[in-house]
């Protein structure tokens, strides 16, 4: 039951020293819809059919507790393009914990970094209990027919294709499905895996929803200890858990500490998880952090991972004295129990993506924002891009965008249609200009990137910094 009319109108009304709430992070209120939206450059490649979704954190009241990436309410931002158009919806996702709030009137919900008690009379008898709220805020994508909205081991949202929230999905079930913002989709069987993690106990659940949208298998994964793990790599035959020691302790919450610590001396621990049910191989090394990883295959009996490496944890992807994260290559070697780690660019970087159709196999290349020196030195929050960079990771060779003072967000890759190369494709991403206060959609030739936007789209409102998305293509 929704606790007010879709849809919302009014412009937020709180403001925050936050940086990650402020300048383009800071959450918009209105739902809009725009058809036929100004192309302010160049065109809107005819073949492409389908709409570009992207999610993020929007908290829609002003948070009681607020960690940049692991707070918000989700809202995502549609633009869909037919015969050389565009137009353009956005809708928060309508969470049973938004509804307590709209409810409310005002936050009600502490964070992941600072839960909070909730009173049960604000919940009522139709709301998310808490502490956390389930913002399905970090990701959406489409399986099966069914558009669901992401949060981090939490119940997924099914979307309508207007961006009405329907509710938990349940996937064939009786029950809400708990997953994870990052999912991998089997290149054979077309199965998506999917995983969510316990803060309280050592284990991550595996869950294998099959192509018709049905939940087939869950089974649990120990771990040393209660870990948070963002993302996970799929091979056509493993799993891929990268468990870095960023642990949760709800001892540190008791003693007024962040519920989740870093524990170096714990180490690193690679995971390969036979998709077939047999017994999981583990392979120690230095404590490291991944939120992200771009691809995973085998090859000559070896796992590889192309992923970006965090020497250590911090929330946000925080910039400052240490050394930025960057893509590197992992290579576990199972048999010979070995694990190598090589950087493939030494770019800063996050939100690393692949033409997912060659996903789980050896793809060349992985296309991702970073940030240049012309924005560096203004040291502006983490997770602040401005140039977009397709990198070979086989040569290490690069192809870059430089958008000058330009905010740009994750890529996603966009097959061309009847495409046969890897690179065959669009990119599409967010751009926000900080001096006219507005963002377009920017369309890019993945295998050009360096030759910049083919197509500039304008929006009606800035569209916020956000986190990830995907093309859903339309037949
Ligand atoms: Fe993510």
């Amino acid at each position: 039951m929704s606790a007010q009319p879709l849809p919302l109108t009014e412009e937020i009304a709180w403001i925050s020293s936050d940086p990650h709430l402020s300048g383009n992070f800071a959450p918009v209120g209105p739902e809009l819809d725009a058809p036929d939206l100004p192309v302010v450059s160049g065109r809107i490649p005819l073949e492409l059919r389908g709409a570009y979704l992207r999610n993020g954190p929007n908290p829609l009241f002003q948070p009681l507790s607020f960690t940049y990436p692991m707070d918000g309410d989700g809202m995502v931002h549609a633009v869909h393009l037919q015969d050389g158009r565009a137009r353009y919806r956005n809708r928060f996702v309508r969470t049973r914990g938004l509804d307590v709030e709209l409810r409310a009137g005002h936050a009600v919900y502490g964070g992941l970094l600072g839960p909070r008690p909730v009173a049960p009379e604000l919940v009522g008898t139709d709301g998310d209990p808490g502490p956390v709220k389930s913002g399905a805020f970090i990701n959406v994508i489409e399986h099966a027919g069914h558009i669901l909205a992401l949060g981090e081991s939490q119940p997924a949202y099914e979307l309508t294709p207007d961006l009405d929230t329907i509710g938990e999905w349940k996937a064939g079930t009786g029950l809400p499905v708990e997953m994870g913002a990052h999912n991998r989709r089997h290149p054979v069987t077309g199965d998506l895996f999917a995983i969510a993690y316990s803060v309280f106990e050592p284990v991550v659940r595996v869950h294998r929803i099959d192509e018709g949208g049905a939940l087939r298998r869950s089974f649990d994964v120990a771990l040393g200890a209660p870990s948070m793990i963002h993302d996970f790599g799929l091979t056509a035959r493993h799993l891929v858990l990268v468990v870095g020691p960023a642990v949760f302790d709800a001892g540190a919450v008791a003693e007024g500490r962040s519920f989740l610590q870093w524990r170096p001396e714990l180490g690193a621990r690679i995971g390969l998880i036979p998709l077939d049910g047999g017994p999981a191989t583990w392979l120690e090394t230095d404590a490291f952090f991944v939120f992200h990883i771009a691809n995973a295959f085998e090859r000559d009996g070896a796992v590889t991972v192309d992923y970006v490496r965090h020497d250590s944890f911090r929330p946000g992807y925080a910039t400052g004295p240490r050394r930025p994260p960057t893509l590197h290559r992992l290579v576990a070697d199972p048999l010979g129990r070995t694990v190598r780690d090589n950087p493939v660019a030494d770019f800063l970087t996050e939100f690393p993506r692949i033409n997912e159709a060659r996903s789980a196999m050896p793809a060349r290349f992985v296309y991702a924002p970073t940030l240049t020196a012309s924005l560096r030195d203004a040291n502006p929050p983490s997770a602040t891009f401005n140039a977009l960079v397709r990198v070979d990771t086989e040569t290490g060779a690069t192809r870059t965008y430089d958008a000058g003072d330009h905010i740009l967000g994750e890529p996603a890759f966009i097959p061309r249609p009847g495409g046969t190369r890897e690179d065959d494709g669009y990119l599409a991403t967010y751009s926000f200009d900080p001096v006219e206060c507005c963002s377009d959609l920017l369309i890019l030739d993945a295998a050009r990137v360096d030759a910049g936007p083919i197509a500039a789209i304008r929006l009606p409102q800035r569209v916020p910094q956000g986190l990830h998305g995907n093309w859903i293509p339309r037949p």
